[in-house]
């Protein structure tokens, strides 16, 4: 395997943590998710940080836990506004290979239905939809493999995954 961290990016709903924890098991490397590294160093949880502090103290501490994550191997699943700051590029693309899996709006509005654990997803569908067409291009743009998920279960992205990174 690649012997830098691999970052999956991706909208809310793509499967980054339950693709990446499989990953991770298999190549017997640790699986990090930033969200819960953020949820750490704030001592609460996503909604409240974004109801309490606002969504641009929960993108600043997001690139902070980004910028200090070790360069070890390790599969790394990122919130899905991580596009949102031009900096977090620049920290994935300096230290590890960042793959990009891609879920239809459809897909996605199918599996996450009522989350209100995603302050961005529990808003109203236009805005969700907007969003996601708004981050589409940045995500294909940042990510080094793309990997596309509508067409594929869970072990064979995992598959294609293993492949991209050996
Ligand atoms: C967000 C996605 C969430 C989480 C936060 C903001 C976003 O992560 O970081 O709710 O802006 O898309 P997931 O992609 O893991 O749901």
């Amino acid at each position: 395997m690649t012997v830098r961290p691999v970052y999956l990016i991706g909208f809310m709903g793509s499967g980054k943590s339950s693709v990446g924890k499989m990953c991770a098991g298999q190549l017997s490397v640790p699986f990090i998710d930033t969200d819960t590294l953020v949820e750490q160093k704030a001592q609460q949880s996503i909604s409240d940080i974004f109801a309490e502090q606002g969504e641009d103290r929960f993108r600043d501490i997001e690139t902070a836990v980004l910028q200090n994550i070790s360069r070890e191997p390790s599969i790394i699943a990122t919130g899905g506004g991580i596009v949102e700051r031009e900096r977090n590029q620049k920290i994935m693309d300096e230290n590890g290979v960042v793959i990009y899996l891609h879920a239809d709006f459809a897909t996605i509005a199918n599996r996450l239905q009522v989350d209100s654990s995603r302050p961005l997803w529990n808003q109203d569908l236009q805005k969700r939809h907007a969003l996601y067409e708004q981050r589409l291009p940045v995500y294909r743009r940042w990510g080094q493999h793309v990997i596309e998920t509508d067409d594929k279960g869970l072990e064979e992205t995992v598959q294609t995954i293993m492949n991209v990174i050996k």
